[in-house]
């Protein structure tokens, strides 16, 4: 550990629910270590501009419960230019920050890799946050249990008015280009269908499994699509014209990423802080923490940012029974 203790945090790329935990945790156990934290408000777009105040206790109180992240975050064009990393690298420097926590995704973990390597001197920790569940060298991002819920909590009311109505539902799931949020969340609502980039899929099969349950006296379908396929609207029309049910569809959107933080996300982010500023005090100067087979380890910035994501096999195993005749 250097004799530079002033510790910084900022969010980076779309917000979970979960970061201001993680803002709470970072706070207490910094100043616990003897370190002096400091906020940058608005992410690498506030790292340019100067937004870096110190924080304390009562910036942290009661924020545990809310959504979203009390510092604001932002996706940086700019950042992208050496010219203003170095205006950001300065600014921390005239504050004698010389560590820096970023929870973010891996665009922003690319980002943070160059600020490390042209700073010459600041340490920096990723922490993966994003509720699409798609960084590379991690099983687990902080937020995706509070979105999984949240769309728990809608598909349970739509199924309320889908069967009364006799009705198809399409839910359109967010993720990216990946399909993690709408494979567990059919999984786990006991969807009917399951369309994903993952797992190619057969509509005339679904066709002859829906028609013949509808002759043995199936009501209503529940369906979800990912928003990577770009599909929704195209599976509700499908539902009417060749299945012969009426149906609606469901973008659920932004609603995904807010929320109260579920007690999962909460001590989620309690851990991957800790770690973080742990592995600040091992010397660690670059890495992710990660979340594997239960337990948390640090990983190399290149080994996530530029690797590809993929849903684990056993997953994709009962994703690939959907629409199969099994
Ligand atoms: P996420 O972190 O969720 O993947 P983005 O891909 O939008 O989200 O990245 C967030 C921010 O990280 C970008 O707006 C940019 O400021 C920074 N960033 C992304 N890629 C790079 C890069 N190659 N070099 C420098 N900064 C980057
Ligand atoms: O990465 C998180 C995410 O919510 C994706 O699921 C979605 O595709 C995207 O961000 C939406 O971005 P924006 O908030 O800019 O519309």
């Amino acid at each position: 550990m250097s004799e530079l203790k002033n510790i910084a945090i900022l969010c980076s790329g779309g917000d979970v629910s979960g970061m201001n935990a993680a803002l709470k945790r970072f706070v207490e156990y910094s100043i616990a270590k003897g370190m002096t934290p400091y906020f940058v408000e608005n992410g690498y777009e506030g790292l340019i501009d100067n937004q870096i105040y110190k924080a304390d206790y009562n910036d942290v109180a009661g924020i545990i419960l809310r959504g979203g992240t009390k510092i604001h975050t932002s996706r940086s064009m700019r950042f992208k230019e050496a010219s203003y990393r170095k205006q950001a690298i300065a600014n921390m420097k005239a504050l004698n920050i010389s560590y820096l926590l970023v929870l973010g995704g891996d665009g922003s973990f690319k980002g943070m890799q160059k600020l490390c390597d042209e700073s010459e001197g600041i340490a920096v920790a990723g922490i993966p946050s994003t509720i699409d569940n798609d960084i590379a060298g991690t099983e687990y991002c902080l937020g995706v249990d509070t979105a999984l819920n949240i769309i728990k909590s809608a598909v349970d009311s739509i199924r309320d008015t889908a069967s009364s109505f006799r009705r198809a539902f399409v839910i359109e799931t967010m993720g990216r280009n990946c399909g993690y949020l709408a494979l567990v969340s059919a999984l786990t609502s006991g969807a009917e269908m399951c369309l994903i980039p993952e797992v190619s899929y057969d509509l005339e099969s679904y066709k002859k499994i829906f028609q013949k349950q509808m002759q043995e006296g199936r009501g209503y379908f529940i369906a979800f699509t990912a928003e990577a396929l770009h599909n929704t609207q195209e599976i509700q029309k499908w539902f009417e014209e060749e299945v012969g049910i009426e149906s609606r569809y469901m973008v659920l959107g932004h609603m995904q990423r807010g929320g109260n933080p579920t007690v999962y996300d909460r001590l989620m982010a309690f851990h991957f802080v800790t770690h973080a500023i742990d592995g600040f005090f091992e010397g660690r100067k670059s890495s992710v923490v990660c979340y594997n087979f239960g337990g948390f380890g640090y990983k190399n910035i290149e080994d996530v940012a530029f690797k590809t994501s993929r849903i684990c096999p056993d997953l994709l195993k009962l994703g690939a029974e959907y629409g199969r005749d099994i």
